[in-house]
């Protein structure tokens, strides 16, 4: 059985004003239309379905709010549970109402997002229940999907890609999703790991960093770093001159475009998530 709420299918969009800006051939993934407002559906999808199969009772997993949105809504469409466990004050408001408006249960933990996977992990231990965190290899197979679109809709491989940087999962997930036809790969992440207004980022310690490592010396890309500051003005630029309105992480591509993009390249940026789910 496939549980699905038509994830994926996302447009990529030609972003005219910003290419001019920067100086590049810029497009924007906007993963912001996927269901639940978050690129996280994708995986998701695939995830659950497999859960189904396995015999599940439960999903669980430890979010900054997008994977619990997720989880708690393909749990829902599946008829399963959902516990979503979060740092308590961490999660933008309109991420936990998605959460309770589909029927999933929260659990807050004091501490920080590493403490909340544990928690997370230690619930999956039960039989029947399932972590749906990115640590799931289901939902790395689901997320690939979106690379492989981006070729389509391309007719090929950008020269780069950008994308914010929090556990690593996604990186990870373009990567394999291009394959052979890596382009050379920018995940960009907050200065201020710890207390960035980019609250789907805040995470300290990537699970996917050797992952995000190995993917950097193949593709040859690095990681690029920005403060809050610039975070919220790249959020702005994407407003206001290109119409779309994202989640301040989701801006993380273009805040560090000046220190990841070379003259006249075609660069592809992940918009991750909706604006609506993270208001500033
Ligand atoms: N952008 C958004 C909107 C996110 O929600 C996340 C991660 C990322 C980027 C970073 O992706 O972790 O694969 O490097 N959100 C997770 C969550 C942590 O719980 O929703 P990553």
């Amino acid at each position: 059985m496939t549980v699905t709420l038509g994830e994926g299918g996302t447009p990529l969009l030609q972003a005219p004003r910003l290419s001019e800006r920067f100086g590049v051939d810029l497009w924007l993934k906007w993963e912001g239309a996927n269901p639940t407002g978050s690129f996280k559906d994708r995986g998701m999808s695939v995830a659950v379905s497999r859960a189904v199969e396995g015999g599940a009772h439960t999903l669980v997993c430890a979010s900054t709010g997008n994977t619990a949105a997720s989880c708690a809504a393909y749990a829902a469409r599946a008829g399963l549970r959902a516990v979503i466990v979060v740092v308590r004050g961490a999660a933008a408001g309109p991420k936990l109402s998605q959460v309770r408006a589909v029927g999933g249960e929260i659990v807050e933990v004091e501490g920080t997002f590493t403490e909340a996977f544990a928690h997370a992990e230690q619930l999956g231990s039960q039989p029947g229940v399932v972590v749906v965190n990115s640590t799931n290899h289901h939902r790395i197979e689901g997320q690939k999907s979106a690379a492989v679109e981006i070729l389509e809709q391309l007719g090929g491989a950008p020269d780069m890609l950008t994308l914010p940087y929090g556990g690593g999962g996604n990186t990870r997930a373009y990567a394999l999703g291009f394959g052979d036809r890596l382009p050379r790969i920018h995940p960009v992440q907050a200065t201020d790991r710890a207390g960035t207004v980019a609250s789907a980022i805040r995470i300290v310690e990537p699970v996917h960093r050797a992952e995000v490592e190995e993917v950097l010396a193949r593709s040859g890309g690095s990681i690029a770093t920005v403060d809050d500051e610039a975070i919220v003005a790249a959020r702005g630029l994407l407003g206001s001159e290109e119409g779309l309105y994202c989640e301040p992480a989701s801006a993380a591509g273009i805040a560090g475009l000046e220190q990841t993009a070379r003259p006249g390249e075609r660069v592809v940026c992940v918009v991750t998530g909706h604006g609506l789910k993270d208001p500033l």
